[in-house]
Formats: C-alpha cells, structure tokens, sequence
C-alpha cells in the first residue's frame, strides 16, 4: 500500500480536487484505492455524496475502540473507497499529543489497512501543525499543489523552511501548479522560474477551467463527467508522473 498525501499549508489551492481526480484515476487503473478525507470541512466526502462520519470517531479510534476499517463507504465508482471526515478530526492535533510517538500516529492508525488497497489518498486540511508532521511520517509521496501567485511561493517558501534540511532529504515530495492561467504574465514568470530553484517543483500545470468548479453540483470527479477536456488531460499527465514516481524509490533529487 503507497500513501499519497495532497498537501499545502495554503488554502484555496485544489488539494481536494486533486485529491479525489487522482484517487478516481488510479481506481480507474485498477488500484484499489481509498481517499482519506482528513479535513474536518469535508469536501473531498461531499464530492463523493458521502456524509460526514460519526462523533467521537477520532477519541474512539485512537482507543482502539474502533477501527478506521468500520467507517469506510463505498463510492459510486468501482476500487473507489472514502473515509469520510469527521468534526472529531479537529480534535487530532490533542489526541496526537497525548501519545509517545505523536508523529507517528495517522501511519498506526492506517497499518491496519496495508492488504486492502493499493494507494491510499489522504486530502489534507491546510495547516502546519502535528497533523502535518504525522503526514510527513506517513505518507511516500507528499504531493503539493501551488497556484503560482506570490502569496502561494512565499507559503511554499515557508513550508520548506519548516521541513528543513533534515527531514526535506527523507521526505519524497513533489510541487505542481494548480489553478494557472498562462496568459497571465505573472503566472507565466513563476512557473518558469520556481522549477530551477527547487528540483522538487515540477514544471506541470493544471489550468484553471470552469469545468472543474462544476464539481461542486455534479458532486462527482471531473475525470467521471468531462474525460476529455483539457484540465482532465492535464490531471491524466499528473497521474502519470505521480504513479510512476511512487513505484519507485524516491528521493528529492531530480531525476535526470
Ligand atoms: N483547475 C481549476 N480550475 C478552476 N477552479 C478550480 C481548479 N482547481 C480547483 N478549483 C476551485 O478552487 C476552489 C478550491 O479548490 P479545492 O477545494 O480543491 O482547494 P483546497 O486546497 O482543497 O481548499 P481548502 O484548503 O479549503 O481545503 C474550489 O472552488 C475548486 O472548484
Ligand atoms: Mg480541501
């Protein structure tokens, strides 16, 4: 089982709309697949028409009083499983805290799992906190979408500064750019200029479409209502990437 976390501190950048278009892809390839809906707004579940979990999942959980294994929902789509979030999840930070291996947490909770699905998905809520560092431990590929505006590269900054060296050479991580619009020259300058100072930004861009804010009323994955348009090429070039990256060891040098 590979563990894909979609991931930034920044709000607003299409973690879950990458998150729930790249999980329907692998499902589509036959990899049975499970999205992790890890924010407590759940939208990555409301995508999916899956209503939020139980309360007091997450106290329960960690008790092992329950497994994450009985609060799986099946999805409309075939090797497509979701997690549904839970108000409790607010409460993760506190209950990671309390335990002796608090990065180590969201890995444990997931081992249980390791023989039904080939990829789990995690939708990550923005934020820096304990949360992220068990994502950090947990996940094989930190994948970060990134609108290429300067407030999206200074939160990028940020976020490798709070890896740090250390853990940033351990940490298989890749950027791409979410949400961009070519014809904007400030778009343009960022995407051209970002992939040479880090080798972990890719030089790969999900444009904007309108296509993709229907999402929202097909309460579906864009690839499963507009296969062909060209965001749906674009997220189909990412899953490519992604899935031949997570087949193999990774590191944080650029390949090449
Ligand atoms: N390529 C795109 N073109 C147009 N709109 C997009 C695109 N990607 C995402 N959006 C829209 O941008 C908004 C934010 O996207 P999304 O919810 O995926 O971001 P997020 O990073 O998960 O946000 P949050 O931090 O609130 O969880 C949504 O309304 C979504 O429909
Ligand atoms: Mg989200």
């Amino acid at each position: 089982m590979k563990i894909l976390a979609v991931y930034n501190i920044k709000g607003g950048v299409g973690k879950t709309t990458t998150a729930v278009n790249l999980a329907y892809l692998a499902a589509q390839k036959g990899l049975r697949t499970l999205v992790w809906d890890l924010d407590p707004q759940g939208a990555a579940s409301f995508y999916f028409r899956i209503r939020q979990g139980i309360r007091g999942n997450m106290k329960k959980l960690m008790k092992g009083q329950r497994e994450l294994a009985d609060s799986i929902k099946a999805t409309d789509f075939e090797k497509l499983d979701l997690l549904p979030a839970d108000f409790t999840y607010r409460d993760m930070d506190i209950l990671f805290d309390q335990e002796k291996k608090r990065t180590r947490q969201l890995l444990r909770l997931l081992r249980p799992l390791s023989e039904a699905y080939d990829l789990v998905v995690l939708d990550c809520p923005p934020s820096m906190s304990l949360i992220s560092d068990n994502i950090f431990r947990a996940t094989d590929l930190l994948l970060v979408p990134m609108i290429p505006t300067v407030l999206s590269v200074n939160a990028f900054h940020q976020l490798m500064q709070h890896i740090g060296p250390g853990v940033r050479k351990q940490l298989s991580m890749r950027a791409f750019f979410s949400i961009g619009d070519r014809r904007k020259s400030m778009h343009k300058e960022i995407m051209r200029t970002l992939p040479a100072e880090y080798a972990e930004v890719m030089d790969l861009m999900v444009p904007y479409n309108a296509q993709v804010e229907r999402m929202g009323l097909e309460r579906a994955p864009l690839l499963s209502y507009a296969p062909r348009s060209e965001v749906a090429n674009a997220y189909q070039a990412l899953w490519q990437e992604i899935s031949r990256l997570i087949h193999m060891p990774l590191s944080y040098k650029k390949p090449g």
